[in-house]
């Protein structure tokens, strides 16, 4: 790859303009600050230095530069994060293949490559008619047919199975990718006589299938593919990649239930939806919502169901300082029921003025209580109050206590005495444990190491230092990361941790190393003697270990010349350790 083209796009672009883009960055000290996106934590822990151009969180560790940030942000490879920039910086990267096609699991993607086509032509067969008679009927056109590539299983029980034989596929990885089932007559299809919707992974890649019975029969109504190596329910959210960019030009992502909610909005053109897989909210799922915009609306099916599961969703979004609003939809309908009944400007109407969770909490609370009863009174302002502290809006809190003082009838100061909010509040804040190991773990040697590849990573004077003095380094992680930095100075001639970053992206590991180094924070100045005494200390190391390695074997040795040559050998080490010890002092 041409390393001139990938420099020139890193320094056409600013990495706090980038990182803006996603994540909200406020200015502090020398550098920005933000949430990290990369760990689940809500309070700013990842920093942003305009003047190095990389960011580390002190929390998780992840650290890069701009392609890292991308790549890891955005789910896709160097190629592609180096594209995507390109674009933005004007400065074109053709001629880069950015197919990805070493990929251990890809014998799993090309079966949902293979399966898919098979699916998508069954539909347009004569087979497919009263398939396509039923998506008609649920006001399926061609176009959302073709958009979300809805596909038609056949009656018959081994179509695809011997499809993926003819192809070459193995017992195994036909078995492995969830489409076929083993059982005593041999290898079968999962799927068989029903619609088939794609579900793709947040890049776009097919990794699993959701099959709707459509012509009466009793069983489930919708089969999913079994979790895989590559399909994971927890992990993705239907239409993720479809929806992110409208999402992030509207800074507003809808979450609703069922994936069929998805596509009726997507055929009245609200495309910033997704949908779960029918599973609870997860931790990822949060994290890629997060991704997705600031602003969060909840339209869950109109039901009691669906009320209890808005309820349990907002509450774990809140965990995270989002605070979602809400939808509800009259006489239990679906947004796809609602959409079919009522028209799309009626829930565009309702998408425009949703309900915020605490007028939300405070109806499901009220609901069922008589106010006059003074015990029903009390346990509604006890709930409420419960509610509150969950809050970590101040303006919200505010404009709740008056609704409340409204319900009850209580003078709002008193409500506000009682809620106490800033004790209670600062209670549900966790203190930020960081994850990478703590410094003061680390033996005197580790700390040499980082220390001195920390100053390494700021002065080419040190990286010379380092190249004379430094044969060897005791730790392996070190050890290769400072060998990589001395190469990069060798051949760049400077050293620009932001370039360095791009350089060690090719080795495995060592980003992760960098980010815990960086994360030191060290003063910016040392003195030469200071790096002396690092280096002193880590070949006091090297020697130390060696003469206790010659120790073991002199002891183990019979023949008793070997011995004492290995006995020579220690004492000239040893002599050696002498005279570091008063080196350049
Ligand atoms: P339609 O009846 O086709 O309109 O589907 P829906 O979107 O109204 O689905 P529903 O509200 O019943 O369920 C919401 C989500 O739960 C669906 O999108 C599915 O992902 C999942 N789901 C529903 N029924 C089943 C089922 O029988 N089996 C499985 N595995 N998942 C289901
Ligand atoms: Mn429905």
């Amino acid at each position: 790859m041409n390393t001139e083209i990938v420099d020139n796009i890193r320094k056409a672009v600013d990495i706090v303009d980038i990182i803006s883009r996603y994540v909200s960055l406020v200015p502090k000290g020398k550098n920005y600050w933000g949430v990290c996106p990369f760990h689940d934590d809500h309070s700013p822990s990842m920093s942003v230095s305009k003047e190095k151009q990389i960011y580390t969180c002190f929390s998780c560790g992840a650290s890069g530069n701009v392609f890292n940030f991308i790549e890891d942000f955005e789910n896709v490879s160097f190629r592609e994060a180096l594209k995507i920039l390109g674009d933005i910086a004007g400065i074109p990267v053709d001629g880069i293949k950015i197919k990805n096609n070493n990929n251990i699991n890809k014998n799993l993607y090309d079966i949902y490559d293979i399966s898919i086509k098979f699916y998508t032509n069954n539909l347009n067969t004569n087979y497919g008619i009263k398939a396509r008679e039923y998506l008609k009927n649920r006001g399926i056109d061609d176009q959302l047919i073709k958009t979300f590539q809805i596909g038609l299983s056949l009656p018959k029980r081994d179509m695809l199975t011997r499809l993926l034989v003819k192809k070459g596929f193995s017992n195994k990885d036909m078995v492995d990718s969830g489409l076929i089932i083993k059982s005593d007559y041999g290898y079968s299809d999962i799927y068989h006589n029903r619609i088939i919707f794609p579900l793709c992974d947040v890049s776009g890649n097919i990794v699993g299938y959701s099959g709707r019975i459509y012509n009466g029969e009793d069983e489930s109504k919708y089969i999913n593919t079994k979790e895989t190596a590559i399909f994971k329910k927890g992990e993705l959210l239907y239409n993720y990649h479809r929806a992110k960019e409208e999402c992030r030009k509207t800074n507003t992502v809808i979450i609703t239930e069922g994936f069929m909610d998805v596509i009726r909005c997507h055929s009245v053109g609200i495309l910033n939806v997704v949908a779960t897989m029918g599973t609870a909210f997860t931790k990822k799922h949060i994290m890629l919502i997060r991704k997705l915009a600031k602003n969060v609306i909840l339209m869950f099916d109109g039901d009691s169901a669906g009320a209890k599961a808005t309820e349990s969703c907002s509450n774990l979004l809140m965990e995270y300082n989002i605070t979602p609003k809400i939808v509800r939809l009259e006489e239990n309908l679906d947004p796809d029921e609602y959409v079919l009944k009522y028209g799309k400007e009626q829930l565009i109407q309702k998408l425009e003025n949703p309900i915020n969770i605490m007028d939300f909490k405070l109806m499901n609370l009220k609901n069922n209580r008589d106010l006059n009863n003074s015990t029903d009174k009390a346990n509604y302002v006890k709930d409420v109050f419960t509610e509150l502290k969950k809050i970590d809006d101040d303006i919200l809190r505010e404009v709740s206590l008056n609704k409340l003082s409204e319900d009850v009838g209580l003078n709002i100061e008193f409500l506000k005495e009682k809620l106490d909010y800033k004790k209670n509040n600062q209670t549900t804040y966790q203190t930020i444990k960081p994850i990478i190991k703590q410094e003061k773990n680390k033996s005197k040697y580790d700390k040499a190491q980082m220390y001195l590849i920390y100053y390494m990573l700021k002065s080419d004077k040190v990286i010379k230092m380092y190249d004379e003095k430094v044969t060897y380094m005791p730790n392996e992680k070190y050890r290769r990361l400072a060998t990589y930095i001395s190469c990069f100075y060798k051949d760049k001639g400077y050293i620009y941790i932001a370039d360095l970053m791009t350089y060690l992206s090719q080795f495995e590991g060592t980003k992760e190393i960098i980010g815990e180094i960086l994360n030191l924070n060290l003063k910016d100045d040392y003195t030469i003697s200071e790096i002396n005494d690092y280096i002193y200390t880590i070949k006091e190391y090297s020697l130390r270990d060696e003469i206790k390695r010659l120790k073991k074997e002199q002891e183990k040795e019979i023949e008793s010349f070997k011995k004492a040559e290995i006995g020579m050998k220690i004492l000239e080490l040893k002599k050696m350790e002498q005279e570091e010890r008063y080196y350049d002092k």
